[in-house]
Protein backbone atom coordinates (compact mmCIF):
# COMPACT_ATOMS: atom_id res chain seq x y z
CA UNK A 1 0.00 0.00 0.00
CA UNK A 2 1.27 3.74 -0.96
CA UNK A 3 1.15 6.28 1.92
CA UNK A 4 1.36 9.73 1.84
CA UNK A 5 1.24 10.86 5.36
CA UNK A 6 2.41 7.52 6.91
CA UNK A 7 5.45 4.97 6.44
CA UNK A 8 5.35 1.46 7.09
CA UNK A 9 8.14 -1.17 7.96
CA UNK A 10 7.29 -5.06 8.61
CA UNK A 11 10.25 -6.54 10.27
CA UNK A 12 10.16 -9.56 12.24
CA UNK A 13 6.72 -10.04 13.08
CA UNK A 14 6.45 -6.37 14.10
CA UNK A 15 5.00 -3.37 12.06
CA UNK A 16 6.29 0.16 12.65
CA UNK A 17 4.03 2.37 11.62
CA UNK A 18 5.52 6.24 11.36
CA UNK A 19 3.59 9.74 11.46
CA UNK A 20 4.96 11.26 8.24
CA UNK A 21 4.29 15.01 8.01
CA UNK A 22 7.12 16.82 9.30
CA UNK A 23 6.58 20.63 7.97
CA UNK A 24 3.05 20.35 10.48
CA UNK A 25 5.14 18.36 13.17
CA UNK A 26 2.72 15.15 11.98
CA UNK A 27 -0.63 17.44 12.29
CA UNK A 28 -3.72 14.78 12.10
CA UNK A 29 -5.53 15.47 8.90
CA UNK A 30 -8.31 13.41 7.69
CA UNK A 31 -5.73 12.23 5.18
CA UNK A 32 -3.04 11.31 7.94
CA UNK A 33 -6.22 9.92 10.48
CA UNK A 34 -7.26 7.61 7.12
CA UNK A 35 -4.22 6.14 6.27
CA UNK A 36 -2.86 5.18 9.99
CA UNK A 37 -6.55 3.52 10.36
CA UNK A 38 -6.02 1.77 7.04
CA UNK A 39 -2.42 0.29 7.86
CA UNK A 40 -3.81 -0.60 11.63
CA UNK A 41 -6.45 -2.60 9.68
CA UNK A 42 -3.81 -4.06 7.64
CA UNK A 43 -1.17 -4.98 10.28
CA UNK A 44 -4.46 -6.19 12.15
CA UNK A 45 -5.36 -8.80 9.52
CA UNK A 46 -1.78 -10.00 8.36
CA UNK A 47 -0.69 -12.92 9.68
CA UNK A 48 3.17 -12.10 9.75
CA UNK A 49 2.51 -8.79 12.20
CA UNK A 50 2.32 -10.23 15.69
CA UNK A 51 2.76 -6.27 17.57
CA UNK A 52 2.83 -3.26 15.80
CA UNK A 53 4.84 0.14 17.15
CA UNK A 54 3.47 3.55 16.48
CA UNK A 55 5.80 6.73 16.29
CA UNK A 56 6.65 10.17 15.19
CA UNK A 57 9.67 11.61 14.75
CA UNK A 58 12.14 12.87 16.95
CA UNK A 59 10.85 16.02 17.63
CA UNK A 60 7.12 15.36 17.19
CA UNK A 61 5.21 12.06 17.79
CA UNK A 62 2.20 14.37 16.77
CA UNK A 63 0.90 17.78 17.50
CA UNK A 64 -2.08 17.34 17.59
CA UNK A 65 -4.85 17.16 15.42
CA UNK A 66 -4.76 19.30 12.29
CA UNK A 67 -5.38 23.12 13.06
CA UNK A 68 -5.60 24.55 9.75
CA UNK A 69 -8.09 22.11 8.40
CA UNK A 70 -10.15 21.95 11.68
CA UNK A 71 -10.15 26.25 11.82
CA UNK A 72 -13.42 26.93 9.31
CA UNK A 73 -15.45 24.17 10.42
CA UNK A 74 -18.76 24.94 11.55
CA UNK A 75 -20.88 23.29 14.74
CA UNK A 76 -23.18 21.66 12.02
CA UNK A 77 -19.84 19.82 9.87
CA UNK A 78 -18.45 18.99 13.08
CA UNK A 79 -21.87 17.10 14.32
CA UNK A 80 -22.50 15.99 10.52
CA UNK A 81 -19.34 14.23 10.08
CA UNK A 82 -19.36 12.92 14.01
CA UNK A 83 -15.06 14.23 13.75
CA UNK A 84 -12.73 11.79 14.93
CA UNK A 85 -15.37 9.36 16.07
CA UNK A 86 -14.39 6.49 12.93
CA UNK A 87 -10.51 7.96 14.34
CA UNK A 88 -11.55 6.56 17.75
CA UNK A 89 -13.72 3.18 17.10
CA UNK A 90 -11.70 2.01 13.98
CA UNK A 91 -8.13 2.23 16.43
CA UNK A 92 -9.77 1.10 18.88
CA UNK A 93 -10.89 -2.09 17.54
CA UNK A 94 -7.60 -3.55 16.61
CA UNK A 95 -6.88 -6.42 18.68
CA UNK A 96 -3.26 -7.02 18.03
CA UNK A 97 -1.13 -4.63 20.74
CA UNK A 98 0.00 -0.75 19.60
CA UNK A 99 2.88 0.01 21.39
CA UNK A 100 3.32 4.10 21.06
CA UNK A 101 7.11 5.47 20.87
CA UNK A 102 6.69 9.15 22.30
CA UNK A 103 9.74 11.38 21.44
CA UNK A 104 9.01 15.26 21.09
CA UNK A 105 5.87 16.56 21.26
CA UNK A 106 2.35 14.47 21.64
CA UNK A 107 0.16 17.39 22.22
CA UNK A 108 -4.20 17.04 21.78
CA UNK A 109 -4.85 14.48 19.18
CA UNK A 110 -0.95 12.99 19.40
CA UNK A 111 -1.40 12.93 23.37
CA UNK A 112 -4.90 10.95 22.82
CA UNK A 113 -3.82 9.02 20.01
CA UNK A 114 -0.87 7.93 22.07
CA UNK A 115 -3.30 6.76 24.89
CA UNK A 116 -5.20 4.54 22.34
CA UNK A 117 -1.91 2.64 22.09
CA UNK A 118 -1.67 0.06 24.49
CA UNK A 119 1.34 1.69 26.45
CA UNK A 120 3.81 4.53 25.84
CA UNK A 121 7.17 4.37 25.77
CA UNK A 122 8.49 7.82 25.83
CA UNK A 123 11.60 9.55 24.84
CA UNK A 124 13.17 11.50 27.86
CA UNK A 125 12.67 14.81 25.84
CA UNK A 126 8.74 14.19 25.31
CA UNK A 127 6.26 16.81 26.29
CA UNK A 128 2.16 15.64 26.50
CA UNK A 129 -0.72 17.83 26.90
CA UNK A 130 -4.14 19.00 26.17
CA UNK A 131 -3.70 22.80 25.07
CA UNK A 132 -7.10 22.31 23.54
CA UNK A 133 -8.52 24.85 25.90
CA UNK A 134 -6.16 27.76 24.14
CA UNK A 135 -8.25 27.22 20.83
CA UNK A 136 -11.06 27.35 22.58
CA UNK A 137 -12.14 24.47 22.37
CA UNK A 138 -11.68 20.77 24.58
CA UNK A 139 -9.79 17.79 23.96
CA UNK A 140 -12.41 15.29 21.45
CA UNK A 141 -10.87 12.33 21.42
CA UNK A 142 -10.08 11.45 24.54
CA UNK A 143 -7.89 13.56 26.58
CA UNK A 144 -10.76 14.97 29.15
CA UNK A 145 -11.72 10.58 29.64
CA UNK A 146 -8.66 8.63 29.14
CA UNK A 147 -6.00 11.17 30.79
CA UNK A 148 -8.01 11.44 33.41
CA UNK A 149 -8.17 7.48 33.86
CA UNK A 150 -4.49 7.42 33.49
CA UNK A 151 -3.52 10.27 35.86
CA UNK A 152 -6.57 11.19 37.92
CA UNK A 153 -8.84 13.98 38.18
CA UNK A 154 -6.20 16.64 39.79
CA UNK A 155 -3.67 16.11 36.90
CA UNK A 156 -6.40 15.55 34.53
CA UNK A 157 -7.84 18.80 35.35
CA UNK A 158 -4.42 20.83 35.57
CA UNK A 159 -3.32 19.98 31.87
CA UNK A 160 -7.00 20.37 30.20
CA UNK A 161 -7.84 23.59 32.49
CA UNK A 162 -4.24 24.98 31.87
CA UNK A 163 -3.10 23.21 28.90
CA UNK A 164 0.49 22.94 30.45
CA UNK A 165 2.65 20.24 29.32
CA UNK A 166 3.58 17.43 30.88
CA UNK A 167 7.73 15.91 30.67
CA UNK A 168 8.47 12.67 30.44
CA UNK A 169 9.25 12.73 33.95
CA UNK A 170 6.54 13.95 34.99
CA UNK A 171 4.11 11.46 32.65
CA UNK A 172 6.03 8.09 34.13
CA UNK A 173 5.54 9.38 37.41
CA UNK A 174 1.72 9.63 36.67
CA UNK A 175 1.36 6.53 34.97
CA UNK A 176 0.73 8.02 31.81
CA UNK A 177 3.59 6.30 30.06
CA UNK A 178 4.73 2.73 31.02
CA UNK A 179 9.21 3.73 30.90
CA UNK A 180 11.01 6.53 29.73
CA UNK A 181 14.24 6.16 27.64
CA UNK A 182 16.97 8.09 26.38
CA UNK A 183 16.13 10.13 23.10
CA UNK A 184 18.29 8.21 21.38
CA UNK A 185 17.66 4.62 22.17
CA UNK A 186 13.66 4.89 21.89
CA UNK A 187 13.29 3.09 18.41
CA UNK A 188 15.42 0.17 20.18
CA UNK A 189 13.79 0.09 23.40
CA UNK A 190 10.26 -0.22 21.26
CA UNK A 191 11.52 -2.43 18.91
CA UNK A 192 12.62 -4.59 21.38
CA UNK A 193 9.55 -4.45 23.54
CA UNK A 194 7.37 -5.08 20.55
CA UNK A 195 9.64 -8.34 19.54
CA UNK A 196 9.08 -9.30 23.61
CA UNK A 197 5.49 -9.29 22.66
CA UNK A 198 5.77 -11.09 19.55
CA UNK A 199 7.35 -14.15 20.96
CA UNK A 200 4.39 -14.93 23.20
CA UNK A 201 1.62 -17.14 21.96
CA UNK A 202 -0.69 -14.79 20.27
CA UNK A 203 -3.80 -16.20 21.63
CA UNK A 204 -2.21 -14.75 25.38
CA UNK A 205 -1.42 -11.79 23.97
CA UNK A 206 -4.79 -11.11 22.76
CA UNK A 207 -6.83 -12.11 25.86
CA UNK A 208 -4.63 -10.11 27.54
CA UNK A 209 -5.62 -6.62 25.64
CA UNK A 210 -9.12 -7.96 25.80
CA UNK A 211 -8.89 -8.71 29.55
CA UNK A 212 -7.11 -4.91 30.47
CA UNK A 213 -9.20 -3.17 28.21
CA UNK A 214 -12.13 -4.82 30.08
CA UNK A 215 -11.22 -2.98 33.05
CA UNK A 216 -12.12 -0.03 31.76
CA UNK A 217 -15.61 -1.16 31.28
CA UNK A 218 -16.85 -3.31 34.14
CA UNK A 219 -16.83 -3.39 38.27
CA UNK A 220 -14.34 -5.24 39.76
CA UNK A 221 -15.80 -8.30 40.48
CA UNK A 222 -17.24 -8.34 36.70
CA UNK A 223 -13.84 -7.93 35.21
CA UNK A 224 -12.35 -10.44 37.76
CA UNK A 225 -15.42 -12.69 36.49
CA UNK A 226 -14.09 -11.76 32.84
CA UNK A 227 -10.25 -12.34 33.26
CA UNK A 228 -11.18 -15.92 35.16
CA UNK A 229 -13.19 -17.45 32.68
CA UNK A 230 -10.71 -16.14 29.91
CA UNK A 231 -8.19 -17.93 31.91
CA UNK A 232 -9.63 -20.88 32.35
CA UNK A 233 -10.70 -21.04 28.39
CA UNK A 234 -6.51 -20.83 27.93
CA UNK A 235 -6.19 -24.74 29.00
CA UNK A 236 -7.94 -25.50 26.07
CA UNK A 237 -5.02 -24.35 24.14
CA UNK A 238 -2.29 -26.24 23.05
CA UNK A 239 0.25 -23.15 23.82
CA UNK A 240 -0.83 -23.86 27.49
CA UNK A 241 0.53 -27.22 27.26
CA UNK A 242 3.74 -26.14 25.62
CA UNK A 243 4.41 -22.90 28.10
CA UNK A 244 4.07 -24.98 31.29
CA UNK A 245 5.58 -28.57 29.92
CA UNK A 246 8.93 -25.95 28.76
CA UNK A 247 8.98 -24.12 32.02
CA UNK A 248 9.31 -27.84 33.79
CA UNK A 249 11.53 -29.10 31.66
CA UNK A 250 13.53 -25.80 31.41
CA UNK A 251 13.46 -24.88 28.21
CA UNK A 252 11.87 -22.08 26.00
CA UNK A 253 8.58 -22.07 25.10
CA UNK A 254 7.52 -22.79 21.46
CA UNK A 255 4.67 -21.17 20.87
CA UNK A 256 2.21 -22.19 17.40
CA UNK A 257 -0.74 -19.91 18.51
CA UNK A 258 -3.04 -23.05 18.99
C1 LIG B 1 -1.51 22.28 12.15
C2 LIG B 1 0.56 22.56 13.08
C3 LIG B 1 0.12 22.03 14.30
C4 LIG B 1 -1.24 21.59 14.38
C5 LIG B 1 2.19 22.57 14.51
N1 LIG B 1 1.85 22.88 13.25
N2 LIG B 1 1.15 22.06 15.18
N3 LIG B 1 -0.25 22.68 12.02
N4 LIG B 1 -2.00 21.74 13.27
N5 LIG B 1 -1.74 21.04 15.48
C6 LIG B 1 2.70 23.47 12.22
C7 LIG B 1 2.93 24.95 12.47
O1 LIG B 1 1.85 25.71 12.00
C8 LIG B 1 4.19 25.19 11.66
O2 LIG B 1 3.86 25.28 10.29
C9 LIG B 1 4.95 23.88 11.84
O3 LIG B 1 3.98 22.91 12.23
C10 LIG B 1 6.00 23.96 12.92
O4 LIG B 1 5.39 24.42 14.10
P1 LIG B 1 5.96 25.65 14.97
O5 LIG B 1 4.85 26.16 15.80
O6 LIG B 1 6.68 26.63 14.08
O7 LIG B 1 7.05 24.89 15.86
P2 LIG B 1 7.55 25.26 17.34
O8 LIG B 1 7.74 26.74 17.46
O9 LIG B 1 8.71 24.35 17.60
O10 LIG B 1 6.33 24.88 18.31
C11 LIG B 1 5.93 23.56 18.44
C12 LIG B 1 4.54 23.48 19.13
C13 LIG B 1 3.53 24.37 18.39
C14 LIG B 1 4.67 23.93 20.60
C15 LIG B 1 4.12 22.00 19.13
O11 LIG B 1 3.58 24.04 17.00
C16 LIG B 1 2.11 24.22 18.83
O12 LIG B 1 1.73 24.74 19.86
N6 LIG B 1 1.29 23.51 18.03
C17 LIG B 1 -0.13 23.37 18.30
C18 LIG B 1 -0.37 22.41 19.44
C19 LIG B 1 -1.84 22.25 19.71
O13 LIG B 1 -2.54 23.24 20.03
N7 LIG B 1 -2.36 21.04 19.57
C20 LIG B 1 -3.79 20.75 19.77
C21 LIG B 1 -4.50 20.85 18.47
S1 LIG B 1 -6.24 20.68 18.67
P3 LIG B 1 4.37 26.51 9.37
O14 LIG B 1 3.67 26.28 8.07
O15 LIG B 1 3.99 27.76 10.09
O16 LIG B 1 5.85 26.28 9.32
C22 LIG B 1 -6.49 19.06 18.82
C23 LIG B 1 -7.92 18.69 18.97
C24 LIG B 1 -8.04 17.26 19.36
O17 LIG B 1 -5.61 18.25 18.79
C25 LIG B 1 -9.42 16.79 19.11
C26 LIG B 1 -9.45 15.35 18.83
C27 LIG B 1 -8.40 14.83 17.90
Amino acid sequence: MAFQTITVDIEDHVALIKLNRPDALNALNTELLGELCTALEAADENDKVRCVVLAGSDKAFAAGADIKEMSEKSFVEVFEENLFASTNDRITAIRKPIIAAVSGYALGGGCELAMMCDFIIAADNAKFGQPEINLGVIAGMGGSQRLTRFVGKSKSMDMNLTGRFMDAEEAERAGLVSRVVPAKKLMEEAMAAAQKVAEKSQLSVLAVKESVNRSYELTLNEGMLFERRVFHSMFATEDQKEGMAAFLEKREAQFRDR
